[in-house]
């Protein structure tokens, strides 16, 4: 598989590209709108064909540049049952996205947002905000629910096999990737606490509601094409 990760400083976003090298058909997970023209370009370096965008959930914290790809290349929007209606392909757990040879997993991560989705692929896991480097999203807006992240994490995240490398959808202080065995033990929300305690903490955290939230999300629900104004 060829891979790379990018990074949106503004919303310290990561967007992954995935490709089969036989085909040269590529997926998305995640772009993010102002660096849509970075991203084609990427693609058309790499001689890459992107068939797919995948969306891991409905953010709050910037907007998705599904819809402008799909306008330029013709690809397919694949987002969650409960996400934006816009998508071409709406998948839920243990659905299958193929690109090219690539077979992708669906995993319903709910519990940051109710549309929450893992992606993986060959020993490879996209947490979105369900699991970050040594934390996990928020669950305080968008139908966040703290049992129900605890639960995602718990039982769907943890049972991968250890050695899975866990690539989030953000990260803010300067880490790439982890690891699923590295999260069982160290992440400081989950490592020996229960769920009880888990749902107690996230209900602590009060944090600023993200910069995006009132435009962002609308926008996203359009899958990135802010939906046009009504006629005067
Ligand atoms: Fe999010």
């Amino acid at each position: 598989m060829l891979f790379r990760q990018l990074f949106d400083p503004e919303s310290s976003t990561y967007t992954y590209l995935l490709a089969d090298p036989a085909t040269r058909q590529a997926a998305l997970i995640d772009p993010v709108l102002e660096q849509a023209e970075r991203d084609l370009a990427l693609l058309a370096e790499l001689g890459l064909m992107l068939t797919h965008v995948l969306e891991t959930h409905v953010h709050a914290d910037h907007v998705t540049a599904a819809g402008r790809l799909r306008k330029q290349t013709r690809c397919r929007l694949v987002a969650s049952a409960q996400g934006a209606s816009c998508a071409d392909l709406h998948v839920g757990h243990c659905d299958e996205v193929e690109v090219g040879g690539l077979k992708i997993q669906v995993l319903a991560t709910p519990g940051h947002t109710d549309d929450s989705l893992s992606y993986r692929v060959e020993g490879r896991v996209f947490t979105g905000d369900a699991l970050l480097v040594r934390g996990t999203g928020r669950t305080d807006f968008q139908n966040g629910d703290a049992g129900q992240l605890h639960d995602s994490i718990t039982q769907v995240l943890f049972a991968l096999p250890g050695e899975t490398l866990v690539y989030p959808g953000h990260d803010y202080h300067g880490h790439l990737v982890t690891t699923i065995a590295e999260e069982r033990r160290f992440n400081p929300r989950l490592a020996g606490k229960d769920r009880a305690a888990f749902i107690s903490l996230m209900a602590q955290l009060r944090l600023p509601p993200p910069k995006k939230l009132a435009t962002a999300v609308p926008a996203n629900r359009a899958c990135g094409l802010v939906p046009a104004l009504p006629a005067a």
